[in-house]
């Protein structure tokens, strides 16, 4: 067995991988992906039994401790995730810094960034109890936060959290109640919106989790280090790409145009436009969280009436089309899972600027599993890529007169 560390240090060895397409960056226990097989694992467990018998709660326990809670520790965590779900009442003034028509994902990356000037209790990286508070913090922390942004840019009063409700009904009546109303979540939706946090709760290194794991590597406060995967996330390519889907269908509908015109513009390389929600980097079969939000949002427009909705019938048609298409198969193209999370997002009335945020506050749990691991692994270092230089050869400084 050669030690790579050996094998740089003592031939200059280094690979080079752009975009990460055959590099390992790390060793990891927290989830399993097949992209062959379409298989995703969190801890073990596969993602259509907790997808089916669990909740996002629950799946949180899991992801963070690395077994299923028994029902007092799950009675426990819960209390801890409801203790700490208010936010201290300055940070209310972070929001009135923005502007009235901020995208929340903004003024995410900016109050969960700030948070780190709230608690300096818990800042040694090097602490397990250090961690496991700013683990259970973010994570109660987050709908309150997502909520506020929403509400904010509404011109709405901040609902504050409710002990009684669960963790996604706590969600969305800080989204949807008002302070003369007595919002009750619909069930149906409680349920849809909990599959999706549970979906959407891990998928090892992608971008933004990579973005954590690197900047967490310098030992930088982890409010700061999960800031920084909420701006990854943020990008179309990443988790931007809910939003986008439901925005190309849109731009479907009222077009006029048919569907075979986009898809035929997705195959052209002379134009930058693609399907949104299709393809993925490392499902190459199937991706198999849209197996699983494909019925429920099946369920949710059946049981709303929205299944001969316009946008839908074309989500229906291009889905179609795509997985029939010579150029989608060869490319091994299929819908991924925000191909459908946008489109039962939209049913349940969360306006599209919203959808980025609520897959940043179901990957919250990920993102810092992911950090306490890098954290309490002997092995891990700063992260600190190698590049290919292809600047120029060393050369002399000309004074200004002179150039
Ligand atoms: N529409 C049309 N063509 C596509 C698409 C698409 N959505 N996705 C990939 N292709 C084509 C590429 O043009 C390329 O074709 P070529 O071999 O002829 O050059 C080939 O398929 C491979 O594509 P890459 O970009 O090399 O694949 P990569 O693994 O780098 O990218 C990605 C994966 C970013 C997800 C890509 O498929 C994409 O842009 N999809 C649309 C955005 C999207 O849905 N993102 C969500 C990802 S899932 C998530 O974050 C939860």
């Amino acid at each position: 067995c050669i030690d790579i560390r050996t094998l740089y240090k003592e031939l200059g060895y280094f690979t080079y991988d752009p975009g990460y397409l055959s590099t390992a960056s790390c060793s990891s226990g927290v989830t399993f992906i097949d992209g062959d097989e379409g298989t995703l694992l969190y801890r073990g467990y596969p993602i259509e039994q907790l997808a089916e018998q669990s909740t996002y709660l629950e799946v949180c326990y899991l992801l963070l401790n690395g077994e299923l809670p028994s029902s007092d520790e799950l009675h426990q965590f819960s209390r801890i995730i409801k203790e700490h779900s208010m936010l201290h009442e300055a940070v209310r003034g972070f929001y009135d810094g923005f502007r009235h028509d901020a995208h929340p994902m903004a003024i995410m990356v900016g109050v969960v960034g700030a948070l780190s000037a709230f608690y300096h209790d818990a800042t040694d990286v090097h602490n397990p109890e250090h961690r496991k508070i700013s683990a259970h913090r973010l994570i109660s922390k987050m709908p309150t936060i997502a909520a506020w942004s929403y509400k904010y840019a509404n011109g709405q009063p901040f609902m504050y959290p409710k002990n009684r409700l669960s963790y996604t009904e706590n969600f969305l009546a800080m989204m949807f109640g008002v302070p003369t109303g007595t919002y009750e979540p619909n069930p149906t939706f409680v349920r849809a919106l909990d599959l999706i946090l549970i979906l959407h709760a891990d998928h090892e290194q992608n971008a933004s989790t990579s973005t954590v794991r690197l900047s967490g590597s310098s030992e930088a406060n982890p409010f700061a280090a999960i800031s920084a995967g909420i701006a990854s996330l943020w990008g179309p390519l990443h988790g931007g790409a809910n939003e986008k889907v439901v925005i190309m269908l849109e731009e479907i509908v009222h077009s006029g145009k048919k569907v075979e015109e986009f898809v035929a513009r997705a195959k052209d390389k002379n134009d930058p436009f693609r399907l949104m929600g299709f393809g993925h980097r490392v499902y190459k079969n199937y991706d198999p969280r849209a197996k699983i939000i494909r019925e429920m949002c099946h369920k949710l427009l059946a049981e709303m009436g929205g299944e001969n909705e316009p946008l839908f019938e074309v989500a229906l048609k291009l889905e179609k089309i795509a997985t029939e298409d010579e150029y989608f198969i060869e490319r091994k193209l299929y819908p991924n899972v925000d191909f459908y999370s946008g489109i039962i997002l939209r049913a349940m009335g969360i306006p599209l600027n919203m959808f980025t945020v609520i897959f940043a506050l179901a990957r919250t749990v990920g993102w810092i599993s992911h950090w306490n691991e890098m954290m309490q692994d002997p092995e891990s270092r700063i992260g600190r890529p190698r590049q290919l230089y292809t600047g120029y050869k060393e050369r002399n400084y000309v004074s200004i007169e002179n150039r």
